[in-house]
């Protein structure tokens, strides 16, 4: 898996989905040969599958890519997502990415060779889509990165947009809330630079003051995640700190909620809504934080693809939530258990893109490698649901 292609980003989803199931077969071929000839224990073939499984296809689209051409791209930012202005990055000088242009100037239209549409400034009615006719050869892409549940009016948008980008591995343009770097495998360049290393378990780990800690911005009962804290709250002691529990820290921006979260021993990571791959910035902070995150959101087979099975607990692994809040109260007392959620750190880094100058940097480069190519994303809302 080591060689397939870290730095390419994949511009067709078709493809992507092609050396995704290679690599993968490639797995189990080098799995029945090892077990064939040494039968190796269970533990090994889990470990092997595990190497296998672990890493994302390529989602280190930021990495430099030495054999790339730089030839000119204009990329036209439809909207500023949300309606906030962000000064536009220079790709080049972040990640080398050379030729680039980006811009917010609806005068390029023209000219430009892709257009962003950010799907919630569009579905609302903030704004309109950009005039057809399209220039030939425009590619327009569909940028998206909240859930299927709170991604309204998808249904408009079915054969206009040429590629996806999204947080979903299957997206033309894929990259994630965050990703992990094995340590050995991140020595050279971009990645090395801007992703953090994760500090292995240590007595500061293990022996936090607190035990179990909460963000949360949009309160609903109609949210499983609500349902999960009324149960817990029962059993165990759980801090909540967000719009409906106590205040956040002043400069409530990512890193104060990750300080907070580095004195408890563990996180409530919980999705607004289960999706597939639709892992959020929640659990990233609180592997950052150094906290076990407890997480609600796609299977646990989905959160595996991102990252060690140990390195979560997820609600699902429970028969009831009582059980869970038996199972952090069991690890609360015995740092030798809790140490095998930590140990696992060690080996990797930690990359958690920022919004918005990497994704507009991905697609620079993916309009590049996909020139000449005619793209259509057919059946928008089925692939999304699905
Ligand atoms: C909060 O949750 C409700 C219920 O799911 C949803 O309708 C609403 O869009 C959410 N608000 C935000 C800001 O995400
Ligand atoms: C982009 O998508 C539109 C709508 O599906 C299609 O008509 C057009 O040919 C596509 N253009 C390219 C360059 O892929």
């Amino acid at each position: 898996m080591g060689a397939a292609g870290l730095s390419t980003i994949t511009a067709h989803r078709a493809d992507r989905r092609s050396r995704l199931s290679q690599q993968e077969k490639g797995c189990v071929g080098l799995l029945k040969r090892t077990c064939s000839y040494v039968c190796v224990a269970s533990v090994g073939f889990l470990f092997l599958l595990g190497v296998c499984l672990l890493y994302l296809p390529d989602p280190l689209t930021l990495a430099p890519s030495f054999t790339e051409d730089n030839s000119e791209v204009t990329l036209l930012i439809w909207t500023h997502p949300f309606g906030r202005y962000r000064k536009l990055p220079d790709c080049f000088e972040l990640y080398q990415i050379g030729g680039c242009t980006l811009t917010d100037e609806g005068s390029a239209y023209p000219q430009a060779d892709a257009v962003i549409i950010h799907h919630r400034d569009v579905a609302t009615g903030t704004a309109d889509l950009p005039p057809e006719p399209r220039p030939r050869a425009q590619k327009w892409i569909w940028m998206n990165y909240e859930s299927p549940t709170h991604t309204p009016r998808l249904w408009r948008f079915e054969d206009v947009f040429n590629l996806t980008m999204t947080y979903r591995t299957d997206s033309d343009i894929f990259l994630p809330y965050g990703y992990l770097v094995p340590r050995e495998r991140g020595t050279k360049g971009v990645q090395n630079r801007f992703a953090q290393p994760l500090r292995a378990s240590s007595r500061s780990h293990l022996l936090r003051p607190r035990l179990l800690a909460w963000v949360i911005s949009n309160w609903s009962e109609s949210h499983a995640r609500v349902s999960i804290y009324n149960q817990l709250r029962r059993y165990v002691q759980v801090d909540v700190f967000g719009r409906s529990g106590r205040p956040l820290p002043e400069d409530s921006g990512g890193s104060s909620v990750v300080r907070l979260v580095g004195r408890y021993q563990f996180y409530l990571a919980l999705e607004n809504s289960q999706h597939t791959d639709y892992i959020t910035e929640k659990l990233w902070n609180a592997v950052q934080a150094g906290a076990v995150p407890v997480v609600l959101g796609p299977s646990r087979r989905n959160y595996e693809r991102f990252l060690p099975p140990e390195a979560f607990i997820h609600v699902d692994d429970f028969s009831t939530v009582r059980g869970l809040a038996r199972y952090l109260l069991m690890l609360r007392r015995n740092p030798a258990r809790l140490r095998r959620h930590l140990d696992w750190r060690g080996s990797y880094r930690l990359y958690q893109p920022s919004f918005w100058a990497d994704h507009y940097c991905a697609a620079c480069r993916a309009v590049r490698r996909t020139r000449g190519k005619t793209d259509v994303v057919k059946d928008l809302t089925r692939w999304f649901h699905s």
